[in-house]
């Protein structure tokens, strides 16, 4: 049996949906107040995965664009408030990254919403657990990823050319964008 989101691919009613969401949470603030809302024992949702980096402004499109295309429902960057980033304007530089990858994702057909960028201080505990609920809604309201469904890796890895369910579409131009923003990256290094 078989139900269709709007804008996406049709998916199993009977199977739950569980939407993954990823964080990339800068030291320094976010990922101190992710540690903090568990010392708390804030209750959130469990579907974020919470990934580690010196500062929000190392993130880069493509690798925005790689974890939707490795599966995640919805991707957040958290880093310092205005004015605190401990690299001066790193997360000013992350919110620029944020807004390109949401244009990015929109071309694709993926709702940019499923992309947000927060500031989250090191103290807040409480507005960490705030965003991962809030993310988690907007990924069970936008329904499963459509790319997570076209793409499959073989036990090395490898990825596995999927039955052709619809035309070759978010996945093929994902690809072509991600070269693309590869290309631009090497020129500007
Ligand atoms: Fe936190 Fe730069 S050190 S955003």
């Amino acid at each position: 049996m078989s139900d269709t989101q709007p804008g996406n691919l049709p998916v199993n009613a009977a199977e739950p949906f569980e939407p993954k969401i990823v964080a990339y949470c800068c030291t320094y603030c976010a990922y101190t107040a992710a540690d903090l809302a568990g010392s708390m024992r804030l209750e959130y949702a469990p579907n974020v995965r919470v990934i580690q980096i010196l500062c929000t402004g190392k993130i880069d499109a493509i690798l925005l664009l790689r974890a939707f295309e490795d599966g995640a429902d919805a991707v957040y960057v958290a880093g310092c408030a205005l004015g605190d980033c401990h690299y001066m304007e790193g997360n000013l530089r992350a919110m620029q990254t944020v807004a390109h990858a949401k244009h990015l994702l929109q071309e694709v057909g993926l709702q940019p919403e499923r992309l947000e960028f927060f500031h989250i201080p090191a103290s807040a505990g409480p507005l960490f657990a705030q965003r991962a609920d809030e993310m988690t809604a907007v990924a069970r309201r936008l329904g499963p990823n459509p790319l997570r469904r076209t793409i499959q890796r073989d036990a090395g890895g490898k990825l596995i050319k999927p039955p052709d369910l619809h035309p070759p579409l978010p996945e093929a131009k994902l690809g072509k964008l991600i070269r693309h923003a590869e290309r631009v990256s090497d020129v500007s290094m």
